[in-house]
């Protein structure tokens, strides 16, 4: 029987978490599933229902009556809320801010990490997020947490927005974003962001993309081969 692979990729945004994430899935045929595409999708739906994304009661109902499904086009993650594909509504800087308060309710999150927990059961998976090492997947095989400095960090996440398009945004207010949302993501009760006890820390700041690749998939080639 084929070996079992679940890697972990944890860290705040702008760490470079889903571009690397996406290069270790290919090198390695394995699916990539990106969890906070989750938390957005609910915040989406919080908010065309005018549910205010911090009220833990209001986000309770709501996930009961949500259905999410993930699926792969040309190799590509999709994301349909009740069957309707959002993935290309749900990147915003309203839902990565609504995603972050959505993501601190318990009845939000537990339904999100069964729906991440069923699928790493059926395949091998590289997955990203804030809690996959420490709550999702305790026991993956590979974990890894990636950091990079507040400005290097908001200034991938300001070239990633101009390079899509979104120019009401400054550097300033996405650096603003960005630090709520390590505040709120760190700081909640429930599985909050933080490293795992045995995930490797690579610090992303002044390395290519294809380097932290690189040093994923040969840590990860390597402890196969033993
Ligand atoms: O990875 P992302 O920027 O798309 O995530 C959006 C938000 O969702 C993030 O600020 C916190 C939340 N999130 C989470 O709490 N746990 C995860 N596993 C993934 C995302």
């Amino acid at each position: 029987m084929q070996e079992k692979i679940r890697i972990a990729v944890d860290g705040p945004a702008g760490a470079g978490k889903s571009t690397i994430a996406k290069i270790v899935s290919k090198e390695l045929g394995i699916v990539y599933l990106d969890t906070g595409a989750m938390y957005r999708a609910v915040a989406l739906k919080a908010i065309e229902d005018e549910i205010d994304t911090k009220d833990r009661t209001g986000l309770a109902q709501m996930v009961e009556q949500i259905n999410i499904i993930i699926d792969y086009l040309d190799g590509e993650q999709r994301i349909y809320l009740n069957d309707v594909d959002v993935t290309n509504r749900i990147r915003t800087p309203e839902i990565s801010i609504g995603a972050s308060n959505v993501a601190a309710a318990p009845e939000v999150r537990l339904k999100m990490v069964d729906l991440q927990r069923t699928i790493s059961k059926k395949t091998n998976v590289v997955m990203d997020g804030r809690d996959i090492g420490t709550f999702v997947l305790p026991d993956a095989e590979f974990k890894f947490f990636l950091t990079a400095s507040i400005e290097e960090r908001a200034l991938r996440r300001y070239k990633e927005q101009l390079a899509k398009g979104i120019c009401n945004i400054s550097l300033e207010e996405v650096r603003k974003d960005i630090e709520y949302r390590d505040k709120n993501d760190s700081g909640r009760d429930f599985a909050p962001l933080k490293k795992a006890a045995d995930a490797i820390e690579i610090d992303t700041t002044s390395l290519s993309i294809e380097e932290v690749a690189q040093k994923i998939i040969s840590s990860v080639k390597e402890k196969l081969k033993q």
